[in-house]
């Protein structure tokens, strides 16, 4: 059997180291705080909202709640993002995505200040990232490092193919993995015979968002399996249930892997709020 990486018990981890960096903050007269921005009400992102603020309260982290109309515009948007640049109480913004139509992401997230950008989406924190010049990192990839980190110490050579090009996964785990010196492949909806090309992983990091996508004949033995996709599925009895971008049950001969769910999604709330004790901290720098 593959040894299972519990994102859970991981993120428990990360979510005490928090409490104590944030319990530091609060005797020096800070106190962290997140806010979060939904516009509209997309079921997912209404679910994903309500699980970073419960996490925020855990962590003694203050939430603060910003919830728009789907009919929002620009202006009214960006003013408040400004509003919330400006204001020294608050040490971190996120804006959920994806954006209703008709607003741009790229320019809303343009306007957060870099410093006070815990999901790392902002190009002065891409462009760290790609430089390994520090900056906010985005919260999955940080989140799958951590993980990776529990099994493998040393990364120099290894071949990781990543599935998946996009801008909140695959292109920043390339970056933060190329950093520890491994060989690594960004794969994508155009790429020709990707089971051959995931069959040389001694990483796979899966980030496709299509369900069973990497099935067992595509894992080399021993490999390890990041499962960053999640997807709901309608099961056989007509109920539905979450499910990865890897065929899990055909990962007996991999040597570790991560499931769905209590892999990567628990562990990218917990480097939300690490991100935000960071941002905290620089704060008072
Ligand atoms: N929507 C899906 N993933 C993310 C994320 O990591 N951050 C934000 N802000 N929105 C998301």
């Amino acid at each position: 059997m593959a040894e299972v990486i519990d994102g859970r018990a991981m993120a428990a981890g990360v979510l005490a180291a928090t409490i104590t960096r944030v319990e530091r903050l609060k005797a020096k007269g800070i106190e962290p705080a997140l806010a979060v921005v939904l516009v509209g009400s997309d079921p997912a992102s209404e679910v994903y909202v309500g699980r970073k603020v419960a996490q925020c309260r855990k962590a003694g982290i203050r939430s603060v709640e910003h919830r728009l109309p789907a009919a929002t515009g620009k202006a009214e948007l960006l003013g408040l993002i400004d509003c919330l640049n400006r204001d020294p109480a608050i040490h971190g913004i996120l804006i959920q995505l994806p954006l209703p139509p008709g607003l741009d992401a790229a320019e809303v997230l343009d306007r957060i200040h870099p410093l006070k950008d815990v999901d790392g989406f902002h190009p002065v924190n891409v462009g760290r990232l790609s430089t390994g010049t520090g900056g906010l990192v985005p919260c999955t990839p940080l989140g799958i490092m951590k993980l990776l980190d529990s099994v493998v110490s040393d990364y120099r050579g290894l071949n990781v193919v990543v599935i998946g090009k996009s801008n909140i996964v695959g292109k920043p785990i390339a970056m933060l993995l190329l950093e520890r010196e491994a060989t690594v492949t960004v794969t994508h909806i155009e790429t020709r015979d990707l089971a051959d090309v995931a069959r040389k992983a001694d990483i796979i990091v899966a980030a496709a968002g299509a369900p069973h996508l990497v099935r067992g004949f595509w894992v080399k033995p021993g490999a390890i399996v990041i499962d960053v996709g999640i997807s709901r599925i309608g099961a056989a009895d007509g109920s539905t249930k979450l499910v990865g971008d890897c065929a899990a049950h055909e990962l007996d001969h991999a040597g570790a892997v991560t499931l769905v769910p209590g892999g990567v999604g628990p562990m990218t709330i917990a480097c939300l709020l690490e991100n935000t004790a960071q941002a905290a901290e620089m704060s008072a720098e």
